[in-house]
């Protein structure tokens, strides 16, 4: 975990977000589908924490990675995030699946997530969460 590596006034630069995702990557535990997904978030005080998919030989047991970043840093007592950042072995920006959509949006209800598909840290798309799961399911 870094602290305070993203400050509210470079939010926008997002290369250091993507490059704990990149390295976070190499750790994947993928040896059934061989696709490495690495995935770092960081929170509104600019903490990043980091998350890789860890297969299970009963597929369905699979935890992805923007899950398995979500996970740590719920567990460390974070709810407020600002941006998560997602890289993977192949080379095409990579979509979160739509469990890992629905997941983060309960850290999304008072605040919009930014969402970075990234291949390198000069090459990455960002969309809103919001755009890219606009009518998730929610419990009144
Ligand atoms: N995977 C992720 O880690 N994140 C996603 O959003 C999509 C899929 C992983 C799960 C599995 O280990 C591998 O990619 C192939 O589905």
């Amino acid at each position: 975990m870094k602290e305070n590596n993203i400050k509210e006034s470079n939010q926008e630069d997002y290369k250091e977000l993507i490059q704990a995702a990149l390295e976070v990557r190499e750790k994947s535990h993928s040896p059934y589908s061989h696709f490495k997904v690495g995935a770092a978030v960081v929170t509104g005080g600019g903490k990043i924490f980091t998350g890789t998919n860890v297969e299970n030989a009963s597929f369905s047991a699979t935890i992805c990675a923007e899950r398995s970043a979500f996970v740590k840093a719920v567990s460390e007592g974070e709810k407020n995030f600002r941006a998560v950042a997602i890289t993977s072995s192949y080379n095409e920006y990579v979509f979160p699946c739509g469990v890992c959509r629905q997941f983060m949006t309960e850290f999304a209800k008072d605040k919009d997530i930014d969402v970075i598909l990234a291949l390198g840290v000069d090459d990455y798309k960002v969309y809103k969460l919001s755009e890219l799961i606009p009518h998730s399911f929610t419990l009144k």
